[in-house]
């Protein structure tokens, strides 16, 4: 039975193949080793038994354990996609392009936290933080100056940020039509994800509730409007960064990726509507081989929980596409130079796992925000593994494995256990708000923290082989005039743009936020057209909404 299965997966997956390869060819005719030995597209069991066929399968087949795509990165490198942002629109700019010139393959935007927790540059709020851990955007003319020269229909765009989520992919719209591409043609990603800021992050501004509508308020939008964007970028990263362990972090987030495809289902949208634009971004940690096995087992986990729970019967829906950022907690301040051999081991081990698209650490980010010498190292790291290393010239080369298995079954297993807790609690919201996600990675933290200290856990240049050093490496600083520039700048915006045509956007962005069935998109849209600067839009949102203070 086993068999024949197996040959009916194979003959669909060449299908498939013959498809995907019309659109992303291989990069080469043939892939050998340096010995002239044929590397072959995909390394099979001989003797495929029921396990195999029931949970590995083929790549860019259910349940994708071996990978989305039918011929992975022998067809398209994962996106080169690094985080840069700091400073005024126009510095990002310039890092953006230079990024673009060195070969990197999609954008991410990091923003100051003031843009992230809604308050303009010129707000009390937002004193000493202007342009600090990320790009400072007050209004819709920052972000004509953020994208200035680099074409919309041309790059895919991750915007990192949550609660003001509507108000940011409202100005990339807007900049989008100003550049003649239509709404229609825009891809990228919006973080908007609101769940890990209550669990980890904290950027969130509003209670769950109206959070949530915005949330599903893009997906509606975006599924009728701006049909290649990612509506949201269901994130671990975080997650992990706050001290969880490799399957609180998958479980966590597939928990909290239910609970947004059950908001979207109450809010009326159909699951193939919305599932297909759902993303995800993990965390790559230091354990090599459980790193692997964890993204072989989300990607399972998540296929069959959209085709068997949630009845998506579009395999787009099925699919979990990520985006990886190595882990920032790993990285020392001491021997810098250490990090980008913890950098590489990561990198390589998302890569192995089958990311989508991948942000390296710079290797003085446990320092300050990376110099530019810095990023272009993280950048020629994935350009190395990619082109000289081979492991992206044959599709999942750990899969049968007899540990890589083990472990993605272990893991799957255990995350199952966690996410049945997590029902039992009400779900993720009930479970955050209840604080048992917060508890458990805290409880993880705390153990990984005594493992450090008692050297258990050996953390090379920290608690072992150190060495006496100066912190001499040149870091980048943010000109402290900058917040004064900005100040300037946004105070320019309100001053030159038509304060009636504002005013009257504003206004009807209230009274729609005042009806749970209005989409607010359109009206946000409104708003940033008329030059609305993100802390009065968030400020309407706050008056309607309220302010959250914390689980
Ligand atoms: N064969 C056939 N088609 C292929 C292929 C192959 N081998 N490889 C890729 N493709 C296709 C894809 O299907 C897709 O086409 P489609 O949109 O028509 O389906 C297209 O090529 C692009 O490929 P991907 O969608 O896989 O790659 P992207 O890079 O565009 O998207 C993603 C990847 C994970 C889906 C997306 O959500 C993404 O880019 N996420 C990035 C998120 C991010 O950068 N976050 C940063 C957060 S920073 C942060 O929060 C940390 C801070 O707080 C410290």
């Amino acid at each position: 039975m086993g068999q024949k299965r197996f040959e009916k997966q194979q003959k669909q997956w060449e299908q498939e193949v013959e498809k995907a390869t019309s659109r992303f060819p291989e990069r080469k005719d043939a892939f050998t080793t340096s010995s002239d030995i044929p590397v072959d597209r995909l390394y099979l069991p001989e003797d495929p038994d029921e396990h195999y066929v029931e949970n590995l399968g083929f790549p860019g087949q259910y349940p994708y354990t071996r990978g989305i795509q039918p011929t992975m990165y022998r067809s398209r490198f994962w996106t080169m996609r690094q985080y840069a942002g700091f400073g005024s629109a126009k510095e990002t700019n310039k890092r953006f392009r230079y990024l673009l010139e060195q070969g990197q393959t999609g954008l991410s935007v990091a923003f100051d936290l003031p843009t992230q927790i809604g308050y303009d540059s010129d707000d009390p709020m937002a004193e000493g933080e202007v342009g600090k851990v990320g790009v400072a955007i007050d209004s819709l003319k920052d972000m004509e100056d953020l994208f200035d020269a680099i074409p919309l229909d041309k790059v895919s765009t991750s915007m990192t940020i949550n609660a003001p989520a509507s108000v940011l992919l409202a100005m990339y719209i807007a900049v989008g039509e100003k550049q003649g591409v239509s709404k229609e043609k825009l891809t990228g990603t919006i973080q908007n994800d609101i769940l890990k800021e209550y669990i980890a992050r904290g950027t969130y501004i509003f209670p769950p509730k109206p959070s949530m509508r915005l949330i599903t308020n893009i997906f509606e939008y975006c599924q009728q409007h701006v049909p290649k964007f990612n509506t949201i970028s269901i994130s671990g990263y975080h997650i992990r960064e706050a001290g969880s362990t490799a399957v609180q972090e998958v479980a966590f987030t597939l928990a909290n990726g239910m609970a947004y495809v059950d908001a979207a289902l109450e809010s009326g949208l159909k699951v193939d509507q919305f599932a297909p634009r759902l993303a995800f971004f993990f965390n790559a940690h230091n354990n090599f081989f459980e790193e692997i096995a964890k993204f072989r087992a989300a990607r399972r986990i998540w296929a069959k929980m959209m085709k068997e729970h949630y009845g998506a019967e579009n395999p787009k829906s099925w699919k979990l596409r990520f985006h990886t950022q190595t882990g920032g907690s790993t990285l020392t301040a001491q021997q810098p130079d250490n990090n980008i051999v913890r950098v590489t081991l990561q990198a390589l081990a998302a890569v192995l796992g089958g990311t989508q698209s991948l942000h390296t650490n710079s290797r003085d980010e446990a320092l300050a925000l990376p110099t530019e010498e810095s990023a272009r190292i993280a950048l020629r790291t994935q350009q190395i593994i990619a082109h000289e290393s081979g492991v992206a010239d044959t599709v999942d080369p750990l899969g049968g494995s007899y540990y890589i298995e083990e472990l993605t079954d272990q893991i799957e297993k255990e995350v199952e256990a966690y996410i049945e807790k997590i029902k039992e609690l009400g779900g993720a919201v009930q479970a955050i708000e209840e604080g048992y996600m917060q508890r458990e990675i805290h409880q993880s933290a705390y153990e990984a923290q005594k493992r450090i200290e008692s050297k258990e856990d050996i953390v090379v240049g920290m608690n072992e082989f150190q060495i006496d050093e100066e912190l001499n490496a040149e870091l980048l600083r943010v000109d402290e005039k900058l917040e004064h520039d900005q100040k300037k700048n946004v105070q320019n915006v309100r001053n030159t743009r038509d304060e009636s045509k504002v005013n009257d956007t504003l206004s009807r962005l209230r009274n729609a936020a005042k009806d749970e069935k209005e989409n607010l998109m359109p009206h946000i849209l409104d708003a940033v057209k008329a030059y609305a600067t993100v802390g009065e839009i968030c400020n309407v949102l706050r008056d309607e909404f309220g302010e959250y203070t914390g689980m």
